[in-house]
């Protein structure tokens, strides 16, 4: 069983705070408008979230993987998009933290605690699902690395955001998956880099999300993440950890949808009476409060065990899995729930229903997990 110690009980409390005063009253607005939350991540940032997990040395408050989870729960439950931003934010510092030498670190880590987004640039049009099928080539020029190719779908990457980019690329396009790809940190300012079409989106309006093309983009050979051939195993490696955050952001979801059910369900009357008072009601919230749990205690499991350096690959697919179908089940009991004014943007649940619907996909779709889950149980 879990127990919070007391100092993760403490910025659970703070983070809630924040997010119930400040990021919730802004969530229909900034959904209806789809623009980037800034306030927020100013407000993260003047309050130390930004650098949740960074060392103290280079301006973080060095908190722990579950800390992370606890926080963007929090920002899920009252804005997603909100709680997407941050938590690819995390995957990057985190990728830094864990593959940079020294000199990338303290000129990186400094600026994420200070709240500059970085982003994870590994998707390509032909390269989804299978992340191995990329195109995006690094060749090698002197002392310099030349990039070329187009990466989409890229979170934290819009016209104004987005400054720090780990871009995977192939090296040596003989070995793909096995060595033949490389991580690079590309600055934003790197004149080779321009930010393509923003997406318009379903759901989680808030947070940007284009196409960056690098076009002849020269990097030196100090922009390196770990080593030549590294860049996969970088990108599942961080992934395990992003997946970890994206289940993290549904299971808030689920939290916060739970929550305007119970509580629609105790105002509506009909047939005098309040609807929370039929029996095939109150087993709707049963089912949804239960599936939000298990997911929960799911989401702690792998950050516990990625915490602890161990073997997570499995159990942070299952929690991605099972909480992301979580908060697609809950949203939409929730709404039916809330019967034809669930249907509304007045409601709060109309926003939670579509933002739930790209936990089943962003970081690995469900069907991804479940290859990584079986291989895992199987061996192969
Ligand atoms: N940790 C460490 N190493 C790993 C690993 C992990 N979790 N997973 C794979 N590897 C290693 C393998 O051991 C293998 O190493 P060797 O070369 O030494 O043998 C190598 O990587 C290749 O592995 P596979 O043969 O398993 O690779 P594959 O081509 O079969 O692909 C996959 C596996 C799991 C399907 C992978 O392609 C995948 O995860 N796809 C989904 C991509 C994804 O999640 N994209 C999300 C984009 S980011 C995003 O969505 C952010 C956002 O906006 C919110």
């Amino acid at each position: 069983m879990f127990k919070l110690s007391e100092e993760q009980q403490e910025i659970v409390e703070l983070v809630r705070e924040y997010a119930t005063d400040k990021i919730a009253p802004l969530a229909e607005e900034i959904d209806h408008e789809g623009r980037f939350p800034r306030e927020n991540i100013e407000g993260l940032t003047e309050m130390g979230f930004m650098g949740l997990c960074i060392p103290e040395e280079y301006g973080g408050i060095g908190m722990d993987e579950l800390t992370k989870s606890l926080v963007i729960i929090e920002l899920a439950k009252a804005c997603a998009s909100t709680a997407v931003i941050v938590d690819v934010h995390y995957l990057v510092s985190d990728i830094i933290m864990h593959m940079a030498n020294e000199e990338q670190k303290s000129k990186y880590l400094p600026m994420a605690a200070e709240g500059k987004l970085g982003a994870f640039c590994l998707t390509e049009p032909g390269a989804g699902s299978d992340a191995g099928g990329l195109r995006t080539k690094a060749v090698k020029n002197g002392n310099d690395y030349i990039l070329n190719g187009q990466k989409c779908f890229i979170t934290n990457c819009g016209p104004n955001e987005g400054d720090y980019f780990v871009v995977i690329a192939l090296t040596d396009p003989e070995k793909k998956t096995h060595g033949g790809m490389t991580a690079f940190l590309v600055d934003r300012d790197n004149p080779g880099l321009s930010i393509g079409k923003t997406e318009n989106k379903m759901g989680i309006k808030g947070s940007e999300t284009s196409e960056l093309w690098l076009t002849d983009c020269r990097v030196p050979e100090t922009a390196i993440l770990g080593k030549i051939g590294d860049g996969f195993k970088i990108a599942m490696i961080g992934l395990d950890g992003g997946r970890i955050g994206i289940a993290s952001q549904a299971v808030g979801i689920a939290e916060g949808a739970l929550a305007e059910a119970v509580k629609y369900a105790g105002e509506r009357i009909q047939f005098g009476k309040p609807i929370a008072a039929n029996q095939g009601l109150q087993w709707y919230i049963a089912e949804m409060a239960t599936r939000t749990e298990a997911a929960k205690m799911l989401v702690y499991e792998a950050a516990d065990l990625r915490e602890r350096g161990e073997d997570c690959t499995k159990v942070a697919a299952m929690a991605k899995l099972f909480a992301g179908e979580a908060a697609c089940f809950v949203t939409d009991l929730a709404l039916q729930i809330h019967g034809g004014y669930g249907y509304m943007k007045d409601y709060a649940i109309e926003r939670m229903y579509r933002d739930a619907r790209i936990t089943r996909i962003y970081e690995g779709t469900s069907e991804v997990q479940k290859m990584v889950i079986a291989r895992s149980v199987m061996k192969r």
